[in-house]
């Protein structure tokens, strides 16, 4: 079931975004060779409960830690770990979010730890500018394919590929509701896109082939062939003004 907000609710939502945004930001600030990705985990948890909320995504299906953190050809929920020092030249991809009275903020970015390569640089930027190019097809009156379909083509077109087997989301009281919105599509298919609809846009990006195999540590997802992978992700609101990004500082 999609479950529509009022203009009350989005501004309590407003707030979980809030401060998911600002403990993004505070742990990426920190990414530096030497850190330990549980320092990271630590900073983000600090920042979310310093700001009245609560990290969302622990012992959400029991994962364990406040944030996701995945390097290189990690593609999403590494779990961050004091035995794992970040080093120049890896992407970190961090993923968190915060409930905050009852509704839950959700986001995501890649960060480049020291001096990267060219092509890691290349792979960041065409995620985040897809991220935006699904952001700008979040219109009511569309569809959810029309947000797949954007992110898709921006993608493929630089000779890139989308993760299938994950996808975006609705968000609100709960972390994960419907629709499913997948990074991949086609234009006027799938669930109509209504004002007060919330939706978490995450294109997760490889720079070689598509397939990604979880680890055995049950959470770990890395691509196929060891290529890199970069993530990042916003909490929209669908208005009848248009999206509005709710994941801001
Ligand atoms: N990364 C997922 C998302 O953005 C949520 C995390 S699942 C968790 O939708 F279990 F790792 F928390
Ligand atoms: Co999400």
């Amino acid at each position: 079931m999609i479950v529509l907000k009022t203009g009350r609710e989005l501004n309590i939502m407003k707030e979980a975004c809030r401060i998911s945004a600002g403990a993004l930001q505070t742990a990426g600030k920190a990414v530096e060779p030497g850190v330990t990705t549980a320092e990271l985990d630590r900073l983000a948890e600090e920042y979310i409960r310093s700001q009245g909320g609560e990290p969302n995504f622990k012992n959400y299906e029991g994962y364990p830690a406040t944030a996701c953190i995945s390097i290189n050809n990690e593609v999403i929920h590494g779990i961050p770990s004091a035995k794992r020092k970040l080093r120049a030249g890896d992407i970190v991809s961090i993923d968190l979010g915060a409930k905050f009275d009852g509704y839950h903020g959700d986001n995501a970015a890649t960060f480049a730890c020291g001096d990267i390569s060219e092509e890691a640089k290349r792979l960041m930027d065409a995620t985040r500018e897809s991220l935006y190019e699904g952001i700008k097809a979040a219109r009511a009156g569309g569809r959810v394919g029309d947000i797949g379909h954007a992110v898709q083509s921006y993608v493929e077109a630089r000779g890139y590929t989308v993760v299938r087997q994950f996808v975006g989301h609705g968000v609100g009281t709960h972390l994960h509701e419907a629709p499913e919105v997948p990074n991949f599509g086609t234009p006027g298919r799938g669930v109509r896109l209504m004002p007060g609809m919330t939706i978490a846009i995450e294109p997760m990006v490889n720079a070689g082939a598509a397939g990604v195999e979880v680890q055995p540590d049950g959470w770990t997802v890395l691509t196929k062939d060891g290529s890199l992978s970069a993530h990042f992700e916003h909490t929209v609101a669908i208005t009848a003004d248009g999206p509005k990004i709710m994941t801001l500082i």
